[in-house]
Formats: C-alpha cells, sequence, structure tokens
C-alpha cells in the first residue's frame, strides 16, 4: 500500500489594491527609489486600506485557496494563521477569519514566528493533517505590517507591506507531497528585530506611545547576516532530509526581504538564478505571507509544474528560521 502524505491541495492570494511606489516614499522620508532599488530590490508595495484588518486579508486568501482546493468552508478542520499583525491582542485572527468565510467546523488558533510564521504553520498543519487528527487544514499568512511600521523611521518603513496568502492541507495517496521539513529557533537575538509595546513587558502607557514602542524596531545590518547563513544551513537540512540535491529542485521561494539576501543563498547553495522566485519587488517584504503569496503566484501562472519540487525557506524575528522541501502534486 502506498504511504498517505500531505500535499497542499490549494493555494490563494490577496494583495491590496493601493499600490505605494518608491518615489511617493521620497516625499515622506529621507530616502530615495535608488537606494532602496539598489540595497533591497523593492520597488513598490502594497498597502491595505484602513479599514480592513489582516483578517480581511486573510479571508480573501483563504476563501480563493478553498475555491482552489475545490473545497467548502465548512470542510476546515482547522485554520491557523500566522501573523505578527493580529486584529487585536485577542480573539485570535484565525477565529476572526473562521467567521468571515464561515468555516463552522473548524478549531482556530494563531502562530507567531514572524517573517517564518507561514512555514511554522504549515508544520504545525502538516503534523495535525499526518497524525489524522484533523482531514483539512487551512494555513493562512496574513500580515497588515503597515499599521506596525514607524512612517519616520527610513530604515524600516521602505522594506515592507500587506499581503496574505493560504494554502490548503490533506493527505493523499501519493508518493511525495510535503517531503521535509527544518526548523530552528534563536531567542538570545531577539533584540534584533521586534515591536516592543502593547505587550506585558511594556503595556500600552502615554510613556510608550511617546517613545515610539509600538513601531517595529530593526538592526537591519546584523539580521542581514544571520539571515543568509541561517538559511543556507536550514535549506541544505532541509534537502539532506528530504534524500535531495540542490539540482533536484526546480523553484526555491525564499523569503522576501532583500534581493541581495535572495542571490546570496543562491550563490552559496549553488543554484542559477533561473530557480529562485522572486516578487518583492512588485510587493516588498510582506512578513509571513511572502512564501504562500509567491508559491501562488507561481501555481496560478503555469511556472509550477506537477512532480517540481520545491525548496520553501525562512528567516525572521526571534530569531526563527524554517526550510520545507515540497513534490508539487496538483
Ligand atoms: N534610504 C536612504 N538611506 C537609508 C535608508 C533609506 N530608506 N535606510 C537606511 N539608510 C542609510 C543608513 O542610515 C546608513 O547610513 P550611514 O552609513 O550614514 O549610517 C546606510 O543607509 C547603510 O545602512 P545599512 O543598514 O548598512 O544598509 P544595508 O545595506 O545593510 O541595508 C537593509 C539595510 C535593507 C535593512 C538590509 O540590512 C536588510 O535587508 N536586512 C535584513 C532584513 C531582513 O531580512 N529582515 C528579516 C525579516 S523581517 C521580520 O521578521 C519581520
Amino acid at each position: 500500500m502506498k504511504k498517505k502524505t500531505v500535499s497542499i491541495i490549494g493555494t490563494g492570494s490577496y494583495l491590496p489594491e493601493r499600490v505605494l511606489t518608491n518615489q511617493e516614499l521620497e516625499k515622506m522620508v529621507d530616502t530615495s527609489d535608488e537606494w532602496i532599488l539598489t540595497r533591497t530590490g523593492i520597488r513598490e508595495r502594497r498597502i491595505a486600506r484602513e479599514d480592513q484588518a489582516t483578517s480581511d486579508l486573510g479571508a480573501e486568501a483563504a476563501r480563493r485557496a478553498l475555491a482552489d482546493a475545490g473545497l467548502k468552508a465548512e470542510d476546515v478542520d482547522v485554520i491557523i494563521c500566522a501573523t505578527i499583525t493580529p486584529d487585536m491582542g485577542f480573539p485570535n485572527t484565525g477565529c476572526f477569519i473562521q467567521n468571515q468565510i464561515g468555516a463552522s467546523n473548524a478549531f482556530c488558533f494563531d502562530v507567531e514566528a514572524a517573517c517564518s510564521g507561514f512555514l511554522y504553520a504549515l508544520e504545525v498543519g502538516r503534523s495535525l493533517v499526518e497524525t489524522g487528527a484533523v482531514k483539512t487544514a487551512l494555513v493562512v499568512a496574513a500580515e497588515k505590517i503597515s499599521a506596525i511600521l514607524d512612517w519616520q523611521d527610513r530604515n524600516t518603513c521602505v522594506l515592507f507591506g500587506d499581503a496574505a496568502g493560504a494554502a490548503v492541507l490533506q493527505a493523499r495517496d501519493v508518493e511525495h507531497g510535503i517531503m521535509a521539513s527544518t526548523m530552528g529557533s534563536d531567542g538570545s537575538l531577539a533584540e534584533l528585530l521586534m515591536l516592543p509595546g502593547g505587550g506585558s513587558r511594556y503595556p500600552a502607557s502615554e510613556q510608550t506611545v511617546k517613545d515610539r514602542l509600538h513601531y517595529m524596531k530593526m538592526a537591519g545590518r546584523e539580521v542581514f547576516k544571520h539571515a543568509v547563513n541561517n538559511m543556507v544551513q536550514a535549506s541544505k537540512d532541509a534537502l539532506a532530509k528530504s534524500g535531495l540535491t540542490i539540482d533536484d529542485i526546480r523553484w526555491i521561494i525564499p523569503h522576501q526581504a532583500n534581493l541581495r539576501i535572495i542571490n546570496a543563498i543562491g550563490e552559496r547553495l549553488g543554484a542559477g538564478a533561473d530557480k529562485l522566485v522572486v516578487n518583492l519587488d512588485k510587493y516588498g517584504n510582506t512578513s509571513a505571507a511572502t512564501i504562500i503569496v509567491a508559491l501562488d503566484e507561481i501555481a496560478r501562472d503555469g511556472r509550477l509544474k506537477k512532480h517540481d519540487k520545491v525548496l520553501l525557506v525562512a528567516f525572521g524575528g526571534g530569531f526563527t528560521w524554517g526550510a520545507v522541501v515540497v513534490e508539487w502534486d496538483k
């Protein structure tokens, strides 16, 4: 009998309509299109409307993923939402998404692993499906990062954008599906990338607002070094676990933070540029959403073919990182 493996049976994404260009940012902070483009590769990003919260973006991506999988919202047993921009402190954003799409049979929770969030949530969803605890998992990564950016801080505000993506997981009688995964964290480096205010360490107060603690803080140069090293190592570990080499991989979808990071990963893995999926020129860094948005994009535009092997690799605040090898079987 063939072994059952967990597969991604549907994907969807949602990008807010409003485009914010580098030229517009030139008028907001002391920056230039030339600096942003050469240092990061970003040309423009999407910004959600004021009346849209993270769950609104996530719900739209979830509807599209369910339609792609040919399932109804009632078929979903669990919703796992990866986000660092939840609608509220609680309830969890997964519950808000559940209510919007009508997934009345699901239990719902959030996973917070910053830019690694989608891969962490995918790992949790895979485990729940693989053990038989649930039949259908809906993994959503949704971020309204514009809500936590300091629009006076040129070190961060030019880098990010809003987006959501979703994947539907079920077990199938196929050879592969999700083939291997590896995850890691290093909490000793937490202070290099954080949003300090509004939690139990620095509860919201007049002073925390005055000190701008409710915005993201990042030590970019340090994060850069760790991002490259950890994503290369995680990729090697996941490949070793899958029994594949980089030559077997058709597509590498790295977290979309910086084109220089993506190119460095490609070089150090010995992968040609033709394997690297890049869309950060259009969307910037959308935190947990980058990988699933890019996966959905190549699935829909025909680049991704049945039996292609795909390496997904992420790095984010925490620090957190992860890599997953998938054989596409749609
Ligand atoms: N426009 C113009 N100049 C700028 C800007 C800007 N928007 N931002 C910074 N600068 C200046 C700095 O002030 C600095 O000036 P100085 O030399 O006079 O001090 C100069 O540009 C160079 O700054 P660096 O920080 O050294 O620039 P670097 O080449 O490292 O690029 C960047 C910065 C883009 C942030 C890069 O370090 C990076 O991509 N880091 C990793 C980001 C990442 O991977 N994040 C992880 C995921 S995010 C998450 O988990 C939520």
